[in-house]
């Protein structure tokens, strides 16, 4: 069965290859959205989810697919068969994606799961269908530091054939602090589920704080979603969640998307997992300017990021 799963996801991916383009984006209430999400965007704002579905958020790159992960393992009870049923995007569909098909959009994979359903999305927190706060569901939102985040994008769009061109990085930098990568700006995103969290009972994560103590994270996820497993249970999670063995996991590393949408000769989808890279990337030059600019965007709140641990 869940082979059969895998690959019909596969296969539709692969058959939609010749209709694979760098898709221009379209602003949706000011926000860059993939042509497809424009397009489609009255029914992804229409959408009900069932009040026990539970909402992953992030900015892209941040850490969903580790949280999805973790996620999956807790809900069963880390049973590691269990949690290879399938790929990432098929146990927990991405909310607002649409692909040309035959694809499946992340609605047409929500409309055949029964609730309780674990449901990606990097839209805003002003973009997320209000169906959601209105039901109360229950949500984490996981956030990255700028700097790594960053990084981390320039590499996917190099990858993801979908994506718009990156450009050279210095460019890449002035248009991640523009805000006009897909999904809009970094700066808006993480303010605008931090300002919210607490009406809203969002578990608000840092990626840097799962790098450093991925026990502990997990055991916070555990408690938010009213579960209790045993001791070792977690530390079998933390054991399975760790980002070699992620990177090893076929149902969780995106080797379900094949190369004509994710190239990973180009940068595997798991390509370093570290807090810190950036500094691999940035010149002194870059990283002066970059944080002129953040103390600016960001002198309205205090979201205590890191950028190294
Ligand atoms: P890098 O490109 O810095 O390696 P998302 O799932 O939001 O797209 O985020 C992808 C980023 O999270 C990638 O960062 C990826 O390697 C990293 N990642 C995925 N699983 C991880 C894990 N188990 N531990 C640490 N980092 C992980």
């Amino acid at each position: 069965m869940s082979e059969e799963k895998e690959m019909t996801f596969y296969e539709a991916i692969h058959k939609a290859s010749s209709s694979i383009t760098r898709f221009p984006l379209i602003p949706v209430r000011g926000v860059p959205l993939m042509n497809y999400i424009a397009n489609n965007w009255d029914s992804i704002w229409a959408f009900r989810p069932d009040p026990s579905d539970l909402l992953i958020a992030a900015y892209p790159k941040a850490g969903t697919t580790w949280t999805q992960e973790i996620v999956d393992l807790l809900l069963h009870n880390g049973d590691a068969e269990a949690c290879k049923r399938a790929p990432t995007p098929v146990r927990s569909p991405f909310l607002e994606i649409v692909s040309p098909p035959p694809i499946p959009s992340g609605l047409d994979l929500l409309e055949k799961m029964d609730p309780p359903r674990v449901i990606k999305t990097h839209l805003p927190f002003q973009l997320v269908p209000p169906g959601f706060w209105e039901n109360k569901c229950k949500s984490i939102y996981v956030a990255r530091n700028a700097k790594d985040n960053l990084v981390s994008y320039y590499y996917f769009d190099l990858m993801n054939q979908t994506q718009p061109e990156p450009g050279p990085f210095g460019g890449y930098i002035h248009k991640f602090m523009q805000g006009e990568l897909s999904w809009g700006s970094w700066y808006d995103h993480v303010k605008g589920y931090w300002l919210e969290r607490e009406k809203r009972n969002i578990l608000y994560l840092f990626y840097e704080d799962m790098k450093e103590n991925p026990r502990r994270e997990v055991e916070r996820i555990m408690k938010y979603l009213d579960l209790s497993v045993s001791d070792e249970v977690v530390s079998q999670i933390v054991e399975l969640t760790s980002f070699k063995n992620m990177k090893e996991n076929p149902m969780a590393n995106y080797s379900c998307v094949p190369s004509p949408v994710f190239d990973q000769s180009i940068s595997p989808f798991m390509r370093k997992g570290e807090v810190g890279d950036w500094k691999n990337h940035f010149t002194a030059e870059q990283s002066k300017l970059f944080d002129e600019d953040y103390e600016k965007q960001m002198k309205d709140v205090d979201i205590p990021f890191r950028t190294l641990i």
